[in-house]
């Protein structure tokens, strides 16, 4: 040890031996021959700060630290031997050469903290404490500032003071939080900012993030909200963020990892807190996600446009959303959908030109298929620069008031499926079918197409009475058939998909797609549909008179079906799907034709529904294969049911066993009966007027045709409405795939009946029930 410091250590141990009571120092600069004692209070020019040694708590550790120097509840802004405190009365903060600022205990062998510099000649420098709350190591002559205590920030940052990078010396600055609320050492939660990218500020325990503030864009750190004045520095110096504020204010980061912000107004008031409410928390759903704070936690997390949800067993937090399935949003006519009002996504990689418009922006986001998003680099004045990001899209949420808006990259698809209360179009001019438009039939929806209208979760709900067991219609395929009327009187059929039906989502966009492009008088008709939160809701025209089983198979209703209304209906299926193979642009498999799939209007013409099950056939396709067999048994092909197999082949069977159920009112042993020559017999009964025998037995022979177990065998839908529309010659059936048995055993009512022959018309009497 140098003698310099011998000396220098008799001094100070002069100085250490008083009893601290007796000389008490209010200093106004700290130098090497007048430290800090515990007992002592340096204070700032204006009196504004004070450093000396205190304990918290029972404790009796002792700390040198600095706090507001006239307010009495006492504020530890910044604290020196966080770590190490001195454990008697003795201790001392002074200046030295190894180490610039030292404190010592009792012991003074080895130091219990040091400012690390080393001094030439101690002798040159003077520690002040500033009014700003900073105490700094200067050199007597020129003023040099050879440490400042605000780089070594505590768990609180005080106005001026700044957390960052500094690019040159590799210092990098940030708040850690105390241990607990009586011991100021080093905890395990911190306040940074982001190096990365645009400059973001992050909350975090050990590694993991727990809030992100920013990017910086303009004003305002994303995501946070009130005035604040902040100085940000970005270039090749350094990047840091610091706040101004002439009032008393503090910003503590505390242990469980939460910032605040405080006043003092006769006491100290917290006028901020971050992460505020679950969807604060970083990432709380996950990637390609956003959240919604005005729901509730459950129901928060929603996909961002074009993405969905990427198991839809595990809830949104945890896997978060992928691009959709078979969705390309790469040079195929993809576009942007404005997810309004939000707090961007992490930027830590996003990339930023500020001399771009934001047009230019979506133009380079377009033309590269890595940009997942865009929005202006600056918010102020309408927006200023371009950013743009390239991966997932992390943490955003909605923020109503000062959000800002996000144009996320979608697959031309989704362009036209998406459109919720905060979503509106953007649109390319490579995307053909879909336009943004306000306005339309109902108030405060907008059509999509000139077809479809997308309808609010709020009109829907409102119209069915909020999906109340009155408005129930039934259940469908994956989901509840509602009753509902709109604003202006007219109703609706409103079919909600189960919200936890994995299969709905592909479903739903098969249906709403292959409808919304389907016009034809026989298959019903599509208004619009709803894609909310969770919810995908489909909304049909409402057709009063229900579906074909409600009359077919009931005993009341089956009797005001004649035979000439059911020899329409069965037309008008026929013609219905035969515009579905055939005749509509596309080559379509319904799949789960079916009585409760045929709907009946006013007038009992029937509309074939229920799109969920179809297939879209290409080209020259007429065969496909499934792994997933979905139909009704009883109306699937055995070729479907049993390898699952479909084809056109496979609704002209469904089309049969319908043809036969419309004819008979029931399912029978039709071959046996066609055998022997008795088909007559299993007409229904209720069909109730005069009709020509062979008109139904070449229905029956049709419906035979359309059931053989041979696909080849069958006929296309242009062969049957052919058949059922003349009386050309019809070929043998052979044996039906299996023999249709009845449904129910009571079924058979011929001893009701009496046949007679009026010229050479046959009509049925029935008697009253
Ligand atoms: C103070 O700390 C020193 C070193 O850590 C230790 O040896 C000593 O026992 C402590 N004294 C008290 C009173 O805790
Ligand atoms: C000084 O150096 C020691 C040992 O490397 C370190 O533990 C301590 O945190 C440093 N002090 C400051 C103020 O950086
Ligand atoms: C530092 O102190 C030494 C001796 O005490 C003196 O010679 C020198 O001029 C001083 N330097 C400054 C910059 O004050
Ligand atoms: C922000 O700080 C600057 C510089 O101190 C000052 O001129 C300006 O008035 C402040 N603005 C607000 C809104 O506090
Ligand atoms: C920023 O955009 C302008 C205008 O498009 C362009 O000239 C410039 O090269 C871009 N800068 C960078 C770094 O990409
Ligand atoms: C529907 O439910 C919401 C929320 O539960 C409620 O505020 C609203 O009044 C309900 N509307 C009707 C028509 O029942
Ligand atoms: C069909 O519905 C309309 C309107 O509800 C009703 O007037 C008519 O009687 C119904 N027809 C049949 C056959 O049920
Ligand atoms: C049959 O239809 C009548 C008249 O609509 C209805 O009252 C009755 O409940 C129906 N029967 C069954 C079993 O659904």
């Amino acid at each position: 040890m140098s003698s310099s410091i011998e000396a220098f250590i008799q001094i100070l141990l002069l100085f250490l031996l008083l009893p601290s009571s007796i000389c008490q120092l209010h200093l106004d600069a700290l130098t090497p021959d007048r430290p800090i004692r515990d007992g002592d209070v340096l204070v700032s020019n204006k009196q504004i700060f004070a450093l000396g040694f205190f304990s918290l708590g029972n404790s009796q550790h002792r700390y040198a630290g600095v706090w507001y120097n006239k307010i009495p509840e006492k504020a530890f802004v910044w604290v020196a031997n966080r770590d190490n405190p001195v454990n008697d009365s003795y201790g001392v903060l002074s200046i030295n050469g190894d180490g610039g600022l030292v404190i010592h205990g009792k012991d003074l062998s080895t130091p219990l903290w040091s400012a690390n510099v080393t001094l030439s000649s101690p002798h040159n420098f003077t520690a002040k404490l500033l009014d700003t709350g900073n105490l700094v190591l200067l050199e007597d002559g020129s003023q040099r500032v050879v440490w400042e205590g605000f780089d070594y920030p505590s768990d609180t940052l005080l106005p001026s003071m700044k957390i960052g990078l500094n690019r040159r010396s590799g210092l990098e600055k940030h708040l850690t939080s105390w241990k607990s609320k009586d011991d100021p050492g080093t905890g395990s939660c911190t306040c940074g900012i982001n190096p990365m990218g645009v400059l973001q500020l992050f909350l975090r325990k050990g590694r993991e993030a727990l809030w992100r503030g920013g990017p910086w864009t303009g004003h305002r750190l994303s995501g946070t909200a009130g005035d604040y004045n902040s100085s940000i520095v970005n270039n090749e110096d350094e990047i840091s963020f610091a706040y101004l504020d002439s009032e008393i204010t503090r910003m503590v980061i505390d242990e469980s990892g939460i910032l605040q912000g405080f006043t003092w107004k006769d006491q100290w008031i917290k006028f901020y807190s971050y992460p505020t409410g679950w969807c604060d928390s970083y990432g709380q759903c996950g990637p390609n996600t956003n959240c919604d704070p005005a729901k509730d936690y459950r129901l928060s997390c929603t996909c961002l446009p074009g993405f969905e949800s990427k198991s839809p067993r595990l809830s949104l937090g945890e896997g978060g959303c992928i691009r959709k399935a078979e969705a390309s949003a790469c040079q195929n006519g993809e576009g942007f959908v404005k997810v309004a009002s939000v707090k961007i996504p992490d930027s830590s990689t996003a990339r930023v030109n500020m001399s771009m418009s934001l047009e230019m922006c979506r133009q380079k986001c377009l033309m590269d298929c890595s940009c997942t998003a865009y929005t202006s680099a600056d918010d102020r004045g309408g927006g200023i620069g371009c950013m743009t990001w390239h991966g997932d899209l992390m943490d955003t949420r909605i923020f109503s008031d000062v959000g800002q808006d996000l144009y996320v990259r979608v697959d031309a698809t989704s362009i036209g499926m998406r459109r919720q209360n905060k979503y509106s179009f953007d649109l390319t001019a490579g995307s053909t079918y879909f336009e943004e438009a306000t306005g339309g039939l109902v108030p405060d929806d907008s059509r999509i197409n000139s077809e479809l209208l997308l309808f609010h979760l709020n009109t829907v709900a409102t119209a069915t009475n909020n999906f109340s067991i009155e408005n129930k219609l039934g259940e469908g395929g994956f989901g509840s058939i509602y009753k509902g009327i709109l604003y202006d009187g007219k109703e609706i059929a409103v079919k909600r998909l189960s919200k936890f039906s994995g299969q709905g989502v592909e479903e739903f966009k098969n249906e709403v797609l292959l409808i919304a492009k389907l016009q034809h008088r026989n298959l019903v008709k599509i208004l619009g549909c709803c894609f909310e939160d969770e919810e995908k809701i489909l909304i049909y025209e409402y057709l009063p008179n229900k579906s074909l089983d409600c009359f077919i198979f009931n005993e009341t209703r089956r009797a005001l079906l004649s035979w000439t209304r059911r020899f329409e209906i069965i037309l008008g299926i026929a013609r219905g799907l035969l515009y579905l193979h055939e005749d509509s642009r596309l080559r379509i498999i319904h799949r789960d034709l079916k009585a409760s799939n045929v709907l009946l209007d006013n007038s009992l013409n029937p509309k074939i529904a229920d799109f969920g099950m179809a297939r879209i056939f290409r080209g020259e396709q007429t065969e496909a294969n499934t792994n997933r067999v979905v139909g009704t048994y009883g109306y699937m092909s055995p070729e479907y049911a049993m390898e699952g197999l479909f084809s056109i082949k496979s609704d002209v069977y469904s089309f049969g066993v319908l043809l036969l159920e419309i004819i008979t009112g029931k399912r029978m042993l039709v071959w046996e009966l066609w055998k022997e020559g008795r088909a007559v017999e299993i007409i229904d009964s209720s069909i109730g007027e005069c009709y020509l025998v062979s008109e139904i037995i070449r229905c029956i022979q049709i419906a035979l045709l359309c059931v053989q177990e041979f696909a080849t065998d069958r006929p296309t839908m242009s062969a049957v409405v052919s058949m059922l529309n003349n009386d050309a010659a019809l070929p043998s059936p052979r044996r039906p795939a299996f023999l249709l048995k009845t449904m129910s055993p009571s079924g058979d009512s011929s001893s009701n009946r009496g046949v007679c022959s009026v010229n050479g018309v046959t009509c049925t009497i029935v008697e009253a029930r």
